[in-house]
């Protein structure tokens, strides 16, 4: 079968190779994709929100089944615009319908869901502008720190967590003036929960689900988790304190009810559903929806997959999932970002990236993340670079082989973490 690919980090090269390993595949086309996607598949030149460009892709290389990485198609919308289209309705889209999206492009819609459903999350309300005193009042209500979200899509920045009242109200302020434009114009605020977080995947057909390897992140840029937020500098799988008594409570009290919920109100998703979770005291509470896989977890994740992707996803878009195969590699895997310096804030892109041929003793694969291709050199792209990802038979080794193939690889200005999966031996 003929597979497109909509996305261009390190997510998409993770999916784009496991794809190409698949018996089943005729042809895999990304778009946009990047240097490393261009290895594994045909890239072309078409952005993720160009819905007719999209269509021209789809027909004039007679795909099969369309994979969306990111949320922004998604949320806009593409599963439906698939679904209206006479000459598109056959051709299935692995994601959610816009309405199963807002789980991830509302928090106030994914809150509201949760608290329908009985799903354990922080207890919050939401606000619009004309609601700023009793946001005030819900804000001296709860403990300090403050956390408040910008209801819509903010490229990860719509999340603050502010220590003093007096802060918190001012920012409040701000967000329903108008600091995140539309995102902003509802702002939830929450009850802050102090536990450890981790990133939970599964497939779902609408009506059952498969669950994949679990996978934690590290946001922060700096060591210890501090600093600025980033779209995440590593990731490892599995984690340890999400042990088998803990996955039983995420999917009785979760997952299940999340499934169930979507189906009890007629919301159309089959695709990735991405549980944001935190563990308070070894209770897992939502921290977030998201209506795809996560980056840079998939890049841990995926490589975990010994099964036939190919198959998860014809099982999710047909309806059958419960028959469809998943095996899970025993192994750790642990996924180092390399990054441009200067990111998440101003960066330099261009710089030719040397040492990208595996060396003989890595048991390595090196996605890309933010790259582009230019007469045989390939050059950083992005503030995200590069996602070493390497198996172990402990979350250790598979760190110290991510980190040994780090060193092999330069670019001006590189920067990694040195401290990725700190917190979990
Ligand atoms: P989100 O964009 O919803 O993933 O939020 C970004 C990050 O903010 C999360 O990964 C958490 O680390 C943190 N966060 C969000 N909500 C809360 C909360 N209620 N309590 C503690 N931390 C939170
Ligand atoms: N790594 C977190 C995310 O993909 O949202």
């Amino acid at each position: 079968m003929n597979i497109l690919l909509l996305g261009s980090g390190g997510r998409e090269h993770a999916l784009a190779w496991k794809l190409a390993q698949s018996p089943k595949i005729d042809r895999l086309f990304i778009a946009p994709g990047n240097a490393g996607t261009s290895h594994v598949g045909t890239n072309v030149p078409v952005a993720v929100t160009d819905f007719r460009a999209i269509k021209n892709v789809v027909l004039a290389n007679r795909i099969d089944l369309v994979v969306a990485g990111p949320e922004t198609p998604l949320v806009n919308g593409l599963y439906d615009f698939f679904k209206n289209d006479p000459s598109l309705q056959d051709i299935p889209v692995a994601g959610p319908s816009k309405q199963g999206a807002r789980l991830e492009g509302s928090k106030s819609f994914a809150k509201a869901f949760m608290e329908r459903r009985q799903i354990p999350t922080a207890r919050y309300k939401s606000f619009t502008a004309d609601a700023l005193e009793d946001g005030y009042r819900f804000l001296e209500s709860l403990p300090s720190p403050y956390v408040l979200k910008a209801d819509g899509l903010a490229a990860g920045k719509g999340v603050l967590i502010i220590p003093k009242l007096e802060e918190a109200r001012k920012e409040l302020r701000a967000m329903l003036n108008g600091r995140f434009g539309a995102a902003g114009q509802t702002v939830v605020i929450e009850e802050f929960l102090d536990g450890v977080e981790c990133s939970v995947f599964v497939a779902t057909d609408g009506a059952d689900y498969k669950l994949l390897p679990v996978a934690k992140d590290y946001k922060r840029i700096g060591e210890g988790n501090t600093g600025l937020n980033t779209g995440g500098m590593g990731a490892v799988s599995p984690v340890p304190f999400a042990d088998g008594v803990f996955m039983q409570k995420v999917e009785e009290r979760i997952i299940r009810p999340t499934i169930e919920g979507l189906k009890a109100e007629n919301i159309d998703y089959k695709g990735f559903i991405f549980f944001g979770l935190i563990s308070v005291k070894g209770e897992p509470l939502v921290i977030e929806y998201n209506c795809r896989l996560g980056d840079p977890e998939t890049e841990a994740v995926i490589p975990r997959i010994q099964s036939d992707l190919v198959e998860l996803l014809e099982g999710i878009v047909r309806g059958d999932l419960k028959t469809r195969p998943l095996e899970i590699d025993k192994r750790a895997v642990a996924t180092l970002i390399l990054a441009s310096g200067g990111y998440p804030e101003a960066f330099e892109t261009g710089k030719e990236i040397q040492g990208l041929d595996a060396p003989p003793w890595a048991a390595t694969v090196v996605f890309h993340s933010g790259t582009t291709a230019r007469e045989g050199k390939v050059l950083t792209g992005g503030g995200r670079v590069l996602a070493v990802s390497s198996y172990g038979s402990t979350l250790k080794e598979a760190l110290t082989q991510s980190y040994k193939r780090a060193g092999t690889i330069h670019f001006e200005k590189m920067f990694f973490r040195t401290d990725i999966g700190f917190d979990l031996y």
